[in-house]
């Protein structure tokens, strides 16, 4: 494993005030940051005050978009103790992306002990007020300084962290989502399965179009055919239809979600039947004009689960369970985060302490 060198800070940062923590803005007061080259591989692992990295205008990231990232929390126990959740799975996903871009793939056990060394080091930095956490944000980059279309020659891996608040000020709060019928997402054989920056600029404009009409969030079709329900813009969504539970599979297209992966474990456990199965967007609203879809949800680490109290598909608008939480949403999310928060048992093993 890779040794982590510590450079200090002169002067630590202002903390914010963990009553108002909207996301992503704060970042903490480390960074931790690893290089690789041809010669010598991963090398180089410190952690060192967080603040702006020097880059070259001909870097290749700037041109070609050779970028990944991930994203995952810290939760602070009622003890005190500061967890994880399924950094692992994290890690292999990084690798699965950075292998579709042709970039050098961080070991999964140097990335959990990045993170966990990280956080250890930003320990004053996690928060204790109910339902926040730390959010650390590893991302990979070509750092090359030379134009034309190839694998670059240098590359980075680097963490950042900050503190983020409750994602729902007062309990769960259902969405309104647009379906997008003439933008795609992703295609087979392209990157949907990966967490690389270039999906989420070409996911933007389907945004902006949502929310001039109102929407809160885009569910994107295949891209193929526009017929199946994927997935949203940063979470996977799942359907309750006459008391199955129903989500789009993992073939390439769809983001393989922890989130996603943990609620399945938990809704085949309580005996309910998942199909990760294509569902055309037709047989959905249909479901939902004839009574028949009883509750939606998209699952992700920023929200863990969001409920859908509205789709529009095209002319067609349906509302779900009167635009409310359903039972199976909350009950989800309160197991979830029990676990995640340490206030339930975890019997799966998914949570991993920061210290040893
Ligand atoms: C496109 C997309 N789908 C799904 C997810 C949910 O993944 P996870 O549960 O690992 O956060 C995310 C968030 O990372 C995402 O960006």
């Amino acid at each position: 494993m890779l040794d982590i060198r510590f450079e200090k800070r002169e002067k630590l940062k202002e903390k914010p005030d963990q009553k108002n923590l909207p996301f992503g803005k704060y970042m903490t007061d480390y960074m931790y940051i690893c290089d690789w080259s041809k010669e010598e591989g991963w090398h180089d692992a410190r952690i060192v005050p967080e603040g702006p990295i020097p880059m070259e205008p001909s870097c290749m990231t700037l041109h070609y978009a050779q970028e990944t990232f991930e994203g995952l929390k810290a939760y602070r126990r009622a003890d005190g103790k500061i967890q994880l959740f399924r950094p692992e799975m994290n890690a292999k996903r990084m690798q699965n992306s950075n292998a579709r871009l042709c970039m050098p793939e961080f070991p999964v056990e140097d990335f959990v002990n990045a993170v966990k060394t990280l956080v250890k080091t930003e320990e004053d930095w996690v928060p204790s007020e109910p339902d926040t956490s730390l959010y650390i944000r590893p991302f990979c980059f070509a750092t090359e300084a030379s134009l034309g279309v190839h694998m670059a020659s240098a590359y980075k891996f680097v963490i950042i962290c900050c503190p983020v608040g409750a994602y729902y000020a007062s309990g769960l709060d259902p969405v309104k989502i647009l379906v997008e019928d003439e933008l795609v997402r992703a295609v087979r054989g392209g990157t949907g399965f990966t967490k690389c920056g270039g999906n989420y600029a070409a996911s933007i404009l389907g945004q902006v179009k949502a929310e001039k009409l109102g929407y809160e969030q885009v569910l994107w079709l295949d891209g193929e055919t526009r017929t199946y329900v994927e997935e949203v813009g940063s979470m996977n969504i799942m359907f309750k239809i006459d008391g199955e539970i129903w989500t789009a599979p993992i073939e390439g297209t769809v983001l393989p979600g922890v989130t996603r992966d943990s609620m399945i474990h938990l809704l085949r456990d309580w005996g309910y039947k998942v199909r990760e199965e294509h569902l055309a967007i037709k047989d959905l609203m249909e479901a939902g004009h004839n009574g028949k879809l009883e509750e939606v949800f998209g699952t992700g680490t920023a929200a863990v689960i969001s409920p859908v109290g509205e789709l529009r598909y095209k002319d067609d608008v349906i509302q779900i369970n009167d635009m409310k939480t359903g039972e199976l949403t909350q009950k989800l999310y309160d197991t979830l985060t029990g676990i995640q928060w340490g206030k339930l048992e975890d019997k799966y093993n998914w949570t991993l302490p920061v210290e040893d």
